[in-house]
């Protein structure tokens, strides 16, 4: 048979290790795939020193690799919005198939881009794009097709967690280790999109679309980072049996769907508790099948370029299949998709720690559990630290309740005399 020509966009981290792992592994992979996989054509604005390249077309113009007749399918590796989104519906336009491990762009403009892809009869792969290395997207979108799932909840960004876990076992100072995951090719572009929760989000979203067959919505989702975690929370939480993870939570209700990114207290001896380093993971909980759980390396060059060349495979592979018999791009048949509302954060339900700093006299810690009372809010634990100062720190931990309910309480805790500051909030999940 014919071998399947590929362009690949970008020849940065992601792009370096897709061309490396292609060349490398090109007989395990052909017989794979069932034919052989030539890269044709690199479009990148800069050589790699860590790629040879030697032998194959460079062009320091992306889109010629778009527009290119001998090229089947395009790997848009150049991360970003605008000029991605362009450079894969230029593609589409000119008949290519896609895969991409832009989650940025799936997540904000993916709607768009099947349809495009829908109208043309090729297929958009990004298995790339969620959780590096892991075959997230494969094991929902096809694996777990039985089943309802109830919620997923995961470890997204090797960044956040490679920090958390340098600041928790090495005491490290933050923009450190941020400094590290940068050179090590880890962190984004804009390293806030890691460190405030914003990748997860987008990578979340995906996820949350293809567990529950609803549209990408990016704009609904809750996101809150990692940079006001302090050591006091990491200890505290320690002392009450938890750890403090960066997770994406995304569930499904009876009025409609959460999804949320922030810093959240996982129970010390869940599985999610124990990823470190650079790692991820995604608990899937799914009505037949209970939980499952998936763990690798988030992000780096050969973990990704793992998922861009599986994704690959998988085009070459439905090349010759009927359109209607393709796994879907949102897991569901386009017009089977849900109009399930994503919920605003205050309607989501959740249990919470609370540390606020209150004046040691009598009385104070009544009001508080009455205020905490008349918003039905049980109490799981409380410590209170004696100290020698008038402040001492107080830490709470509650049980489930609309968030709503807590903001209300927390705002007539802050309004107390007897509190100093504002009440500091994270979020629990016992998975
Ligand atoms: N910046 C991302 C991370 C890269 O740290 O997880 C992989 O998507």
């Amino acid at each position: 048979m014919k071998p399947v020509k590929v362009g690949i966009c970008g020849l940065g981290t992601v792009g370096g290790g897709t061309f490396n792992v292609l060349k490398r592994n090109a007989d395990e992979i052909s017989r794979r795939a069932g034919r052989k996989i030539i890269v044709e054509e690199v479009g990148a604005r800069r050589d790699n020193p860590d790629v040879d390249t030697k032998g194959t077309q460079v062009t320091r113009d992306i889109f010629a690799v778009a527009t290119n007749p001998e090229i089947d399918i395009v790997v848009e590796l150049i991360g970003g919005y605008d000029v991605a989104r362009d450079l894969v519906l230029t593609a589409i336009e000119n008949g290519k198939h896609v895969v991409t491990a832009n989650k940025a762009l799936i997540a904000e403009h993916g709607n768009e881009i099947f349809e495009a892809a829908q109208k043309k009869n090729v297929m958009v792969a990004f298995e790339a794009g969620v959780a590096g290395g892991i075959p997230i997207i494969k094991a929902i979108r096809e694996g777990l097709s039985a089943n309802k799932i109830n919620w997923l909840a995961g470890i997204i960004n090797g960044t956040g967690n490679f920090i958390l876990t340098e600041m928790k076992e090495k005491g490290r100072d933050f923009d450190d280790v941020l400094k590290e995951a940068q050179a090590l090719g880890y962190a984004e572009a804009d390293p806030t999109f890691d460190v405030e929760g914003i990748d997860a989000a987008h990578k979340l979203t995906i996820l949350s679309s293809i567990a529950f067959g609803i549209p990408l919505q990016f704009s609904k989702a809750y996101t809150e980072g990692i940079s006001q975690i302090t050591t006091e929370d990491v200890q505290y939480a320690e002392e009450l049996g938890y750890r403090i993870k960066h997770l994406g939570v995304s569930r499904r209700t009876e009025s409609g769907i959460e999804l949320r990114v922030h810093p959240t207290l996982v129970p010390e001896q869940a599985l999610l508790a124990n990823v470190n380093g650079v790692m991820n993971a995604v608990v899937v909980d799914g009505d037949a099948v209970g939980q499952t759980l998936y763990y690798g390396a988030g992000a780096g060059a050969e973990p990704t370029a793992s998922a861009v060349v599986a994704d690959i495979v998988d085009v070459v592979r439905t090349l010759t299949a009927d359109r209607d018999n393709r796994v879907p791009h949102l897991a569901f048949q386009p017009g089977e998709l849900s109009d399930a509302p994503v919920l605003p954060i205050e309607e989501n339900e959740c249990a919470y720690y609370l540390r606020l700093s209150a004046s040691e006299k009598p009385g104070t810690m009544a009001a508080v559990t009455t205020i905490l009372g008349k918003q039905d809010i049980n109490i799981e634990a409380i410590i209170q630290k004696a100290t020698s100062a008038e402040q001492v720190p107080v830490i709470i931990l509650t049980q489930q309740v609309k968030e709503q309910k807590m903001n209300d309480a927390i705002a007539a805790i802050e309004a107390l005399e007897a509190v100093t500051g504002s009440v500091k909030r994270i979020r629990v999940e016992q998975l």
